[in-house]
């Protein structure tokens, strides 16, 4: 097992990305809180790796409210007694805490700008900094976030989003540096297009095709390979890294075919 006894949390732990994620670091040995705005989904989630033998918690978050991340932590901590793994999934430029709807720049206003960077950078922020204090003080933690490769590469109609996702690769370095003399190992994720129900749902079934096009390994990814990259992560395997983001996205970002 490779995080046996670990203690981890995992905000958007309800969700596509963050349910597998949730369920691989408790088959390897984690208790895991999943913690979620939708928290019936997230006891769902529990409920399943329950069955299977496993701890986990259910906790209702809103990643967006720093008396919620701080609460995450003391109800944690009451449970489990302590905090090993931060993974801030929580994020996204539809959904639940996103009341604007997806557009281009020029038909865009301040308040899509702000919803967008409140939830997924300000957010990941808000959780990291509620753990912090405990993991410096115990001289070890992991904290790993979901960036994206519209954080890198830009995203058609998501120029707010891929700004918000553009700062938590920062957020990662600056972080990564203030910790490291604390045995804190601070890395992030890019994926490129996932295939989950929501991206499915959302996007016409010839634009999924088109976009197969451009990804060098000719498909979408699916959740359980960004989970694989999570868990590396908060591993002792990953150890020796620290302030990194992890590009996993097929190829999408190497650049046109035949080049
Ligand atoms: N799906 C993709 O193609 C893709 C690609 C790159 C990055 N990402 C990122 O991966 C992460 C997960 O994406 P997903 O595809 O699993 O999305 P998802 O919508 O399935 O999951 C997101 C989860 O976050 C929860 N959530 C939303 N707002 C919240 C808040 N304020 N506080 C706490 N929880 C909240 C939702 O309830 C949901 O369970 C996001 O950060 C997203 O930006 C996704």
């Amino acid at each position: 097992m490779r995080v046996k006894d670990k203690v981890a949390i995992v905000t958007g732990g309800a969700g596509a990305i963050g349910r597998e994620i949730s369920k691989l670091l408790a088959i390897e040995g984690a208790k895991v809180v999943v913690a979620d705005l939708n928290v019936e989904e997230a006891k769902k989630v529990v409920d399943e790796i329950n069955a299977s033998g496993h701890e986990a918690l259910a906790v209702d978050l809103d990643i967006t409210k720093v008396d919620k991340a701080k609460q995450l932590v003391e109800v944690t901590l009451d449970n489990f007694g302590q905090i090993d793994i931060l993974v801030n999934v929580a994020g996204g430029s539809t959904g639940p805490s996103i009341k604007t709807k997806i557009d281009f720049f020029a038909q865009s206003d301040k308040e899509r700008g702000e919803e967008i960077v409140n939830l997924n950078l300000l957010g990941t922020l808000n959780c990291a900094r509620a753990v912090i204090n405990h993991m410096i003080e115990r001289h070890t933690g992991k904290i790993v976030s979901i960036s994206s490769t519209s954080g890198t590469i830009g995203m058609l109609k998501g120029v707010e989003y891929s700004a918000a996702k553009a700062g938590i690769i920062g957020f990662t370095r600056a972080l990564a540096k203030e910790v490291a003399p604390y045995g804190i190992n601070v890395n992030c994720i890019s994926p490129g297009i996932v295939g989950t129900p929501r991206v499915l749902a959302m996007v016409a079934k010839e634009r999924i095709e088109e976009w197969a096009k451009g990804i060098k390994l000719g498909r979408l990814a699916k959740p359980e390979e960004i989970a694989s990259v999570v868990l590396f992560l908060v591993s002792d395997e990953s150890s020796y890294i620290t302030g990194q983001n992890i590009i996993v996205d097929g190829g999408l970002s190497l650049g046109p075919a035949g080049y």
